[in-house]
């Protein structure tokens, strides 16, 4: 049985209407860059986040960059992140002229070990970037804890982490500013490139919200030196439309993810992902792990199932990072699941038959291989 990696029609054919009268609204009022219908995503998202302000942007990279620059990272300071994420987080760090310092993860939720956080802490560090990898958030209570106790930023890369919970508060809600990716893969997916950075601080909303935007207080009034990192009007309104599904579209992947765990549970060699018990996992990627994962990819390829590696390198093994210096054997556990890692089809309209078609084929690989 075919069964894609993502099916991105399935769900546009499903809010198709919605959308076309959404995209029509926007033409009618030839509002195409900002404007009332990002404005009216921001109040929802904001809403939605569980926080008072948000504030759309081009894409992910741009709310990193830009919420990392608001609070006056610069040259000469470091920002600690995670080695096994995509390479924007680390990007979002290097071009505020600062240095990404990495510290390993937790074996178990793929995310930032608090339990090393504070051994990486220089005299230099300003911000630690957790990030709520797949779609479960990290230990926040202790990165806020530890964050606060060395007066540190925490601005969270929410980037796949729509709607996803730490103890009931959702994912942005929790650190000084929290960053979201649009790309169009997302459990939130725009139809182009978007992003959006939440916060409760309102003064911070009001540099990012002018630093977007040239740093105009209004037209070509120019208060500080920006950017142009708008949201335009089309992205908006399709976000408008799609944010009412993404309560219903979590809950059919977190539905799809327990299915997974079902049927893969008694499989030797699989290791399924792990809800922590403080969590509530949105699974935007369902990654399992397993020794001989390229050829189980291949294998599976073979028959129609098509699936992702998220990340086959770690960022500090990466060409562009090389100049940090950091060897191989840097951060085990982050290595180990560039080794491991496969992404297994996810997606809300999954049907039962084709996640029992997975599982089916992964125990007959199993089988043969073990
Ligand atoms: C963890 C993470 N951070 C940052 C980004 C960057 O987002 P964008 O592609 O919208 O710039 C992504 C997007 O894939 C991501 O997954």
């Amino acid at each position: 049985m075919k069964v894609p990696f993502l099916d991105l029609k399935v769900q546009y054919a499903s809010i198709k209407e919605e959308i076309t009268s959404a995209l029509q609204q926007v033409l009618n009022n030839t509002a195409f860059a900002g404007g009332p219908f990002v404005e009216q995503f921001e109040k929802d998202f904001a809403s939605f986040c569980q926080c008072e302000f948000a504030i759309g942007v081009g894409s992910g990279t741009d709310a990193l960059w830009m919420a990392l620059l608001s609070l006056g990272i610069g040259p000469g300071d470091e920002v600690i992140t995670t080695p096994n994420t995509f390479i924007a987080t680390a990007e979002a760090i290097s071009f505020c002229g600062a240095k990404p310092v990495f510290v390993d993860v937790d074996e178990k939720t793929y995310n930032m070990d608090a339990d090393l956080l504070e051994s990486v802490i220089s005299p230099k560090t300003k911000a630690i970037v957790p990030v709520h990898l797949f779609g479960q958030m990290a230990d926040m209570d202790r990165i806020m804890e530890i964050a606060r106790a060395h007066e540190l930023y925490v601005v969270e890369d929410a980037c796949q982490a729509h709607g996803a919970e730490y103890k009931g508060r959702r994912a942005g809600s929790i650190g000084d500013v929290g960053c979201f990716s649009f790309y169009p893969g997302k459990n939130l997916g725009a139809y182009g490139e978007a992003g959006a950075v939440v916060t409760n601080n309102a003064e911070l909303a009001e540099k990012m919200r002018m630093f977007r935007d040239h740093g105009q207080g209004k037209k070509y009034y120019h208060l500080m030196i920006g950017w142009n990192a708008r949201m335009d009007g089309f992205q908006g309104a399709v976000l408008s439309v799609k944010l009412k599904h993404l309560a219903a579209w979590n809950e059919a992947r977190r539905e799809n993810a327990q299915l997974y765990n079902r049927l893969l549970a008694d499989v030797d060699g699989i290791i399924t992902p792990l809800e922590a018990e403080y969590a509530k996992h949105i699974y935007h990627v369902y990654a399992i792990r397993t020794k001989n994962r390229d050829a189980l990819k291949r294998d599976l390829s073979e028959k129609d199932i098509f699936c992702g590696i998220h990340y086959p390198i770690p960022i500090h093994l990466q060409e562009a990072y090389k100049f940090l210096g950091k060897e191989r054997g840097s951060f085990p556990v982050a290595e180990r699941c560039a080794e491991e890692f496969v992404s297994l089809p996810m997606f809300a309209e999954l049907s039962q038959e084709q996640i029992n078609s997975v599982c089916h084929e992964i125990r007959c690989f199993r089988k043969v291989t073990v």
